[in-house]
């Protein structure tokens, strides 16, 4: 059965490295046998979330969002990093989300100015951990000096990057279903794991 990969590119930028990287995560996880959507926050305008606003929690784009999410076996985010960070558009994606990302696997890839992308590459990681999601041990960033204009020319780091989509393909599927059979155990059986905390 095909896996479903949501590739998120969590940059605002024109001519954005961080979408050009998320492309390269998708068309590995295409290659791999995945359906793939590619959600581009800087072609999507995502409001603020509010959680207190009707019409915005109710809205067409915060629709999409969710169901694109809900629509995922695994996810790739590709964020840029931001003072030692994951980027604000990509934060804010993740707080229209809980529900949609909870027993799902994420692979993570980062874009950074000349730093080594461990803290976007960490915090991206730690707000998935929160949604009750799961990240593979393995990740990809590339800096600056690894592109020539626009394009990726480094190609050790394309190879990783590729790993991280071949990888979510490979193992979204196995995690999603074993989280699905716990939470059909129900809440009130501990054997069911933090799984039972969704029934
Ligand atoms: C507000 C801001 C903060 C940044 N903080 C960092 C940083 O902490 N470390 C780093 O290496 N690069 C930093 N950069 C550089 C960006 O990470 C880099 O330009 C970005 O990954 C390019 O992605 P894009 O082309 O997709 O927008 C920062 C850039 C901006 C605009």
């Amino acid at each position: 059965m095909s896996v479903n990969v949501l590739v998120v590119s969590g940059s605002t930028g024109k001519q954005s490295r961080t979408r050009h990287i998320a492309d390269v995560a998708a068309e590995a996880a295409r290659a791999a046998g995945a359906e793939v959507r590619v959600l581009d926050l800087g072609e999507t305008a995502l409001p603020v979330a509010d959680h207190s606003d009707k019409e915005l929690m109710g809205s067409d784009v915060v629709k999409t969002v969710r169901e694109g999410a809900a629509w995922a076996d695994g996810f790739v985010l590709a964020t840029p990093e931001y003072h030692g960070n994951l980027s604000g558009a990509m934060k804010n994606w993740f707080d229209y989300l809980w529900p949609e990302l909870a027993g799902k696997l994420a692979g993570v890839i980062a874009t950074t100015g000349g730093g080594g992308g461990d803290m976007s590459i960490v915090s991206t990681k730690s707000s998935f951990h929160w949604c009750h999601g799961f990240t593979l041990p393995f990740h990809a960033a590339a800096s600056g000096k690894d592109f020539d204009g626009g394009t990726l020319t480094n190609d050790k780091v394309r190879v990783r990057i590729q790993r991280v989509g071949h990888d979510v393909v490979r193992y979204a599927k196995p995690i999603r279903e074993a989280f699905e059979a716990a939470k059909a155990m129900g809440k009130e059986d501990p054997a069911a794991g933090f799984a039972g905390t969704h029934a």
